[in-house]
């Protein structure tokens, strides 16, 4: 079952390459689009884009090793990121941060929670300023957000996403 589970994700990913017709100098939509539907770039995703395209598999690394959007693990069910930026700053972000780090025990760029279920990210402003502390969770924005407000937060999304299923 793992080999045909293997088989299909490497189907996907060599569509990916195929749309953009094997070129190396595609990488980084590849590996852009191919997160975005995997959720992550494991070393079997990795493999499979550097034969597809005919590359090193050092090339890539050193690419998804430069950018910090790409993720080589997979994602927690919650993603909260923080804006650690200036104007977030100078209404307290570094609390919030601080706060939500005991709160879901996660360090920011992190470990995740014991759970799993939590990932905290920084962010360099979220466009919303006036707003801070500003916050997006699972790609939601929220602005004027207190430790409580945060626990809150994260706590519907949960409870919204048990509804659901
Ligand atoms: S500085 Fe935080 S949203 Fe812009």
């Amino acid at each position: 079952m793992a080999i045909l589970i293997n088989n299909l994700e490497h189907s996907v990913v060599r569509a990916i390459c195929s749309r953009y017709d094997n070129r190396p100098d595609a990488l980084l939509e590849i590996l852009h689009e191919t997160q975005e539907t995997e959720g992550y770039l494991n070393d079997e995703t990795l493999t499979t884009i550097a034969r597809a395209l005919n590359i090193s598999r050092a090339d890539i690394h050193g690419v998804v090793s430069f950018y910090h959007d790409y993720r080589r693990e997979a994602p927690a069910r919650h993603i909260v990121k923080i804006c650690l930026a200036e104007a977030c700053q100078a209404v307290g972000c570094e609390v919030l941060a601080a706060a939500a780090e005991a709160k879901f025990g996660a360090k920011i760029g992190g470990a995740k929670s014991v759970d799993r279920q939590i990932g905290l990210e920084a962010a360099y402003c979220l466009g919303n300023c006036a707003l801070g502390p500003s916050v997006m969770i699972d790609g939601a924005l929220y602005g004027r957000v207190t430790p409580d407000r945060l626990t809150a937060l994260v706590k519907d999304r949960s409870t919204a996403e048990v509804q659901k299923s």
